[in-house]
């Protein structure tokens, strides 16, 4: 196998964190859907925003905030251009995946009714299910789930059948943060749309390994954390056309998403403050910014060929071991292994590879209607990113051995 596709030394020499050392071992970071790590770029942006022009934004006439303010809506553009949306005024800042989703669910509790149906994919992460059934619940409007089969596909025959002149909206994720499947979200867009549907992609997984072109994709909302593509926690972006955004009403009322304010009567701000209340995550905004030009400098061809090169090898090294289960084996899939060795804890695998300075998640990964599809209680996942290393997979396997053969 050529691994040459990334200039690996030179990249993890950006990231500071891989240098240290985890109950006196070398940090082995597998742990990237969960959270990915920062370069010392983005964390360079983080310190010279604090250190030089920290200022509110849209409100002074003084150059501090202007000069903030040029970066945040510099930011915005950024990501626009990143994700291919037709217009600035569609890409929305938010606090991650969670708040975007939340506020399109807060906009149609306020427009849909008794009659109307939306259909969930059966492998969301619960923030792609929890916002739809506070809406169902206020709005008494029915929630279907389209199936996955155990291969972890979604079955899209079901999702014709489930597709009716009543359905307002389907939630699916891009990629699986459990099982890493690549949906084929274009054609699910394709087929809502005929039926007269909104979409929804939760993009948190998707926009770490691949760029999603919003008008190629002709989704109607698209979601995304800046944690998961090398920028800071608690920001991320809304995508959303403009005339569903134009449509649905704030989320949040406040300073800056206003036009003018009296007793008897507010007007709202155009787009994107509108849905922006409050004093934004101007750091976060301007890093989140910084951490897609980084990436970007890289190139996502050459992370997506490097990480399917992580994913196959481990692949190979796991499926090597006795006993072990792989949950996942879609045939589009991305550097994402959940699975579990016959009759071991999963907690009790992920503390021993702590030990051994290997960061990995167990548990049910915010997915727990996958877990109860396979009737487990939770899996080992490791997740990769483009700064992770083969020899960092043999560790890996070497310490799930170890674990394996003190635990059966
Ligand atoms: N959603 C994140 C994960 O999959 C936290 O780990």
């Amino acid at each position: 196998m050529d691994h040459s596709v990334l200039d690996i030394k030179k990249i993890r020499a950006d990231f500071p964190i891989l240098n240290r050392r985890v109950n006196g071992h070398p940090l082995v970071y597998l742990d990237n859907a969960a959270t990915s790590q920062t370069p010392q770029q983005v964390i360079d942006t983080i310190v010279d925003y604090y250190s030089t022009y920290n200022a509110n934004i849209h409100r002074g006439v003084h150059s501090l905030s202007q000069e903030a303010t040029n970066r945040y809506e510099e930011s915005r553009k950024i990501i626009q251009k990143h994700i291919n949306a037709e217009k600035l005024h569609e890409i929305i800042f938010t606090s991650g995946t969670t708040h975007g989703i939340n506020i399109i669910a807060n906009g149609f509790s306020e427009i849909l009714g008794a009659k109307d149906e939306i259909i969930v994919s059966a492998m969301e992460h619960h923030s792609n299910i929890v916002p739809w059934q506070m809406l169902c619940e206020k709005t008494g409007s029915t929630l279907r789930v389209l199936p996955m089969d155990v291969e972890g596909n979604l079955m899209l025959d079901d999702f014709e059948a489930l597709l009716n002149t009543n359905t307002k909206l389907v939630l699916i994720d891009h990629i699986s943060n459990a099982l890493g499947t690549i949906n084929p979200i274009k054609r699910i867009i394709d087929l809502a749309h005929t039926h007269g549907a909104a979409v929804l992609v939760d993009g948190a997984q998707s926009c770490p390994h691949i760029i999603p072109d919003m008008q190629d994709l002709d989704v109607d909302f698209y979601v995304i954390s800046g944690h998961k593509m090398c920028g800071p926690t608690g920001i991320g972006v809304l995508y959303g056309k403009e005339k569903w955004l134009d449509q649905l009403p704030p989320y949040q009322g406040g300073g800056e998403m206003i036009s003018e304010v009296t007793f008897e009567k507010t007007t709202y701000a155009e787009l994107p403050h509108k849905f922006e209340a409050g004093t934004p995550n101007v750091c976060g905004a301007i890093a989140f910014g910084a951490a897609v030009d980084y990436m970007n400098s890289i190139g996502f061809d050459k992370i997506s060929a490097y990480e399917n090169q992580l994913l196959e090898y481990a692949t190979n090294a796991l499926d090597a071991i006795d006993g072990i289960r792989i949950y996942g084996r879609a045939a589009a899939k991305a550097a994402v292994i959940s699975f579990n060795i016959e009759g071991i804890h999963p907690y009790d695998i992920g503390t021993i590879l702590d030990k051994l300075g290997i960061a990995v998640r167990t548990g049910h990964h915010c997915a727990q209607p996958i877990m109860d599809f396979y009737n487990i209680p939770g899996t080992i996942r490791v997740s990769f990113a483009f700064y992770n290393t083969f020899e960092e997979i043999d560790r890996f396997i070497e310490g799930l051995k170890k674990a394996k053969s003190m635990l059966s």
